[in-house]
């Protein structure tokens, strides 16, 4: 069964065999194993390093493997070493050993893994991509609907000042469009064949490895065989792109799962996105938001591994490097499973405006308005802000908010107040008053809203 037997004369422990074997978890990579060696063998025809006949009964049978294991007509021999034995061993049982046996001419396991892997992940962020910019095309739709609606912007999760929702949900699309572009930029370094490394040296065989490159859509070739088929960084930037982009969901689905306590009741998430419980009959839980952030570990746990398994690694193929696929696999699966929930999960959120605005009465949140409004009368800004401190503690002691205090309360402790100080204080008037370029204001928010259209035309 092994691709290796003829220098051994004994047979290999049972428990040996299952412990060296990929096969359980790198059949996912059958399908890039195949077209990676229809390009190969296409090569070796081009070149003469095989005869053109043989070439094309090689990729006709590859081809014929490929549409076979695709419509479940055939199934990978579950007891074959790893993913390259298994599709080799299929070719050889169809075309037989005579032709299929020059496949494996002028490559290596090792050149073919680190290709399998790239075409795989090149795949795979694509697919996050297209999903991640679902979600961003949301944050807009959801910002655009939402330019009425303020609710407490909070620093230390203390009310601050009040902010649009709007501008609150392009936080994130911010964070996640610099995601897109890490991924991008992971893309670029990523898109190198490795083919063509052999086992690390190279092969004295003429290929070609610009024609396999341009075969399988990369951009150029790895430059150094012993890089090509040592090199994972491809695989440890992705989980760090991954960890990063999943932090910021998890991020999100925290403030999910706080707004939808009903101390706050800023959103109600529906049936179809919460579960219940098997005691509580009142129940409905943000499970999925909590099962993002909590997924966040794992994403960060596939990092760490990836980092940790490489680290102490000489040059340049090692048997460790098998275990690259496992975290690289979870990794990619989870954080694309999460984006797309997160979208789901969105495209039911209710906000209640009416809540938010009930959460900022008596806040003080508006506080820095009020000083703002003496400073804009020439009182120096640390002099107003004693001021209103004064005012803030006496409103405290009385039980009231600021919104109580009529124009002879507020000239009772600083006659410089006109009556532009009370118009200020309302929560909508305190965020449209933030026009700055980045702030909170309804017109700064449009233009906002503006780059970020801006931005989803570019991805
Ligand atoms: N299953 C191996 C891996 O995933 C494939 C490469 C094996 N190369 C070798 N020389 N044993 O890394």
């Amino acid at each position: 069964m092994a691709l290796w037997g003829g220098r051994f004369e004994g047979t290999t422990d049972a428990l040996v065999w299952t412990f060296n074997q990929s096969l359980p978890f790198d059949q996912r990579l059958w399908r890039e194993d195949i077209t990676g060696s229809i390009a190969h063998a296409k090569m070796l025809g081009r070149q003469g390093i095989v005869p053109e006949s043989d070439a094309a009964k090689i990729v006709a049978g590859l081809e014929a493997l490929y549409a076979d294991l695709a419509s479940g007509a055939a199934s990978l021999p579950p007891e074959a070493e790893d993913i390259h034995s298994a599709v080799e061993s299929m070719l050889f049982a169809r075309l037989g050993k005579e032709v299929a046996g020059k496949l494996h001419t002028a490559r290596s396991r090792n050149d073919q893994i680190a290709t399998d892997v790239r075409l795989w992940l090149r795949t795979a962020l694509d697919e996050l991509q297209s999903e991640l910019t679902k979600l961003r095309v949301q944050l807009v739709a959801l910002a655009e609907a939402n330019l009425g609606t303020v609710l407490p912007g909070r620093t230390h999760h203390q009310h601050a000042q009040p902010v649009l929702l709007s501008h609150h949900l392009l936080a994130y699309f911010w964070m996640l469009s610099r995601d897109d572009e890490r991924l991008a930029d992971c893309r670029k370094r990523l898109n190198r064949l490795p083919l063509g490394a052999g086992a690390l040296a190279g092969t004295p065989f003429p290929i070609d490895r610009e024609f396999v490159a341009k075969e399988l859509g990369f951009d150029g070739v790895c430059p150094n065989s012993l890089d090509a088929v040592a090199d994972r960084d491809f695989a440890v930037e992705f989980c760090a792109d991954a960890s990063l982009l999943q932090l910021h969901l998890s991020r999100l689905a925290e403030e999910l799962v706080l707004w939808s306590a009903p101390e706050f009741g800023f959103v109600e998430l529906a049936d179809s996105v919460t579960t219940g419980s098997s005691i509580m009959p009142q129940k409905k839980n943000p499970d999925v938001a909590e099962l993002i952030r909590g997924k966040t570990g794992r994403v960060y746990g596939d990092l760490t591994t990836l980092l940790t398994l490489m680290k102490g690694l000489v040059l340049t193929y090692n048997k460790d490097m098998q275990e690259d696929k496992e975290p690289l696999f979870d990794a990619a699966d989870t954080v694309t499973l999460c984006v797309s929930l997160m979208h789901r999960m969105l495209e039911t959120a209710a906000f209640k405006p009416e809540r938010m605005k009930q959460a900022m009465r008596g806040d003080f949140s508006t506080a820095t308005d009020l000083a703002d409004a003496l400073a804009a009368d020439g009182v120096p800004f640390r002099e107003a802000h004693e001021i209103v401190g004064r005012i803030v503690r006496g409103c405290i002691a009385e039980k009231i908010g600021l919104e109580d205090l009529t124009l002879e309360a507020l000239q009772a402790y600083d006659p410089r107040f006109t009556a532009t100080a009370l118009d200020a204080i309302t929560p909508e008037a305190s965020a449209n008053a933030r026009t700055s370029q980045g702030g909170t204001a309804r017109v700064a928010v449009e233009a906002q809203l503006q780059l970020a259209r801006a931005s989803l035309e570019q991805h």
